[in-house]
């Protein structure tokens, strides 16, 4: 069955400041947890990339992943692993918080399906060996990630020859304000994107989000050894199509106006060189 691997106590070689961060993203994402798997519905059916929106069955970026090994980096409640367990790849899933990876464990036993589950920090990857994997898939957890270099230079070192990284993070517009009342989004500043430093109801450790313009996703995605095949900023399904999205719930629907205006993500198809 499952197989829950523990990491975290482990985590060495990190500089202390990433510590800190990370160490308040993953008490963040404890308290956050519940209230996350409740009001977002999430699909084990298929691949999502963006609240909403379309999914892999749509979007055909994945391939055939039948006895492929893929890794999930950030894999919150494991529902892009097990959509791709199904689909009969051989996953790996990793998550720094211990609610969410609890969450992910609790689905794949009530299901039957069968994914290593592995706590750790996602920024460097020490934990892997080099050419392992013929693939990654990461949604919405870049964004959590201080230094992204070294998140392409470890995800390309694990990659084996041609593998495939398939990224879904936080566009750069989602960054900034909207105003309810115009519906307009406020830029005051695109070249300087804020770090959001958030803290959840008891939470002690701040969390950090960190934003990206474009360009710097785009760079950071090729300067450490890919090319990149594909870049989508997914809109929402038509509002008749939309329980088809394989990401949606409360969580989401109060924001479909903005939604349908702003990306809320980008999703990147890379290839290792
Ligand atoms: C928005 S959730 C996305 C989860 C899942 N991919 C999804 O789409 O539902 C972000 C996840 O990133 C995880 N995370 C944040 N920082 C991390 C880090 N440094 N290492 C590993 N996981 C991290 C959080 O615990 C959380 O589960």
């Amino acid at each position: 069955m499952y197989q829950l691997l523990y990491y975290w106590l482990n985590i060495e070689g990190d500089d202390l400041k990433s510590k800190k961060n990370i160490l308040g993203n993953k008490e963040g994402w404890d308290l956050m947890s519940e209230e996350y798997q409740v009001s977002s519905d999430i699909s084990v059916e298929d691949i999502h990339y963006s609240p909403l929106s379309f999914g892999e069955k749509s979007a055909n970026l994945i391939g055939n992943v039948v006895g492929k090994k893929y890794v999930e980096l950030g894999c919150g409640g494991g529902q892009n692993s097990i959509a791709l367990a199904k689909l009969g790849a051989d996953v790996t899933a990793v998550d720094l918080s211990s609610n969410q990876l609890t969450h992910a464990v609790s689905t794949c036993r009530n299901l039957g399906i069968s994914i290593n589950l592995l706590q750790a920090n996602i920024q460097t990857l020490n934990y892997f060996p080099n050419n392992h994997f013929d693939g990654i898939i990461s949604a919405f957890s870049l964004e959590f990630i201080e230094d992204i270099g070294t998140f392409f230079s470890e995800s390309n070192r694990i990659l084996k020859n041609r593998g495939q990284l398939i990224l879904s993070t936080t566009h750069p517009l989602g960054a900034f304000e909207w105003d309810t009342e115009s519906k307009n989004l406020l830029v005051t500043n695109y070249f300087n994107p804020p770090v959001e430093i958030w803290k959840e109801q008891g939470q002690i450790s701040p969390g950090f989000t960190y934003f990206r313009t474009m360009e710097e996703i785009f760079s950071n995605v090729t300067e450490n050894g890919f090319t990149i095949k594909k870049l989508l900023e997914p809109k929402p399904l038509d509002l008749n199509k939309e329980l088809l999205s394989p990401y949606k719930g409360d969580y989401w629907t109060e924001f479909r106006d903005r939604l349908n205006a702003i990306p809320f993500a980008v999703v990147i198809q890379a290839v290792k060189d």
